[in-house]
C-alpha cells in the first residue's frame, strides 16, 4: 500500500484521515445496523433551538428507490456514486410550509453539521463520504416532490473506499483563517 502523508497539525486521525473517494467497492454494501448508525450520529447534531431542520431520503443498490436516484445523477458522479454501498440525499426545511418565513434562519448551516456528523461516524466504521451536488437538482424534487418548505441541498455516497487519499490535499492556512474578511481598527 502507497504511504499517503497525513495533514499537519495534530488534528484526531479520524478527521486527518477522511477524504471524499472517487472509487468505491462495489462489492461493500452497508447494512441495517449500520444505516442505523449514521443516521444517529446525524440525529445527535446541534441545531438553533434544536429546530433539527433536516430530512434524509436514503437508498442503496439493492432497494429499488435506488435507481430513482441513480437517473438523476449527472454523469460525472455516477462514474463513482453508483459504486457506494448507500446515497443520502439531504434536504433541510428552510421555510414554514409554503410561506417564505424562515423555519430557521440556520437550516442549511444545520444540515451541514448534521451530514459533519455522520461523515465522521462512517469514517469511525471504516466507511468513506463523499458529498456532491454534481446531480439535476430540478429533476430530483419532481422525482421525491418533498413537502411545502423543505428543499434538497446534496447528496453524498457512503461506503468502502477503494482508493487512497490523494498525495496533495489543498487547505488555506491557519493564518489565512485568521486573518482575511475584517477591517482593522482605525
Ligand atoms: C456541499 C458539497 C458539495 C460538493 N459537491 C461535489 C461535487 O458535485 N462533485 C465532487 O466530485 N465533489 C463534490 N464535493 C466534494 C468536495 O470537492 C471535497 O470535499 C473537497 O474537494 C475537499 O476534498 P476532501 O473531501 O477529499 O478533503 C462537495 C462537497 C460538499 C461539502
Amino acid at each position: 500500500m502507497r504511504h499517503v502523508p497525513l495533514p499537519r497539525g495534530g488534528i484526531h486521525p479520524l478527521l486527518a484521515q477522511r477524504f471524499s473517494p472517487y472509487r468505491f467497492d462495489p462489492s461493500v454494501t452497508i447494512d441495517d445496523p449500520t444505516l442505523n448508525l449514521l443516521l444517529e450520529a446525524a440525529r445527535w447534531a446541534p441545531s438553533a433551538g434544536n429546530s433539527q431542520p433536516w430530512s434524509f431520503f436514503t437508498s442503496r443498490p439493492q432497494e429499488p428507490d435506488h435507481e430513482r436516484l441513480v437517473r438523476h445523477l449527472a454523469p460525472g458522479s455516477a462514474r463513482w456514486a453508483t459504486d457506494a454501498g448507500l446515497l443520502v440525499v439531504t434536504l433541510t426545511r428552510r421555510h414554514v410550509d409554503e410561506t417564505q418565513l424562515p423555519y430557521s434562519d440556520f437550516a442549511d448551516y444545520d444540515l451541514g453539521q448534521a451530514i459533519a456528523h455522520m461523515t465522521v461516524q462512517a469514517q469511525a466504521m471504516g466507511l468513506s463520504a463523499h458529498q456532491f451536488r454534481a446531480f439535476d437538482l430540478e429533476g430530483l424534487t419532481k422525482e421525491l416532490s418533498p413537502h411545502a418548505g423543505w428543499a434538497i441541498v446534496s447528496m453524498v455516497a457512503l461506503g468502502k473506499a477503494a482508493e487512497e487519499p490523494p498525495v496533495r490535499r489543498e487547505r488555506r492556512s491557519v493564518a489565512d483563517l485568521l486573518s482575511a474578511p475584517w477591517t482593522a481598527p482605525e
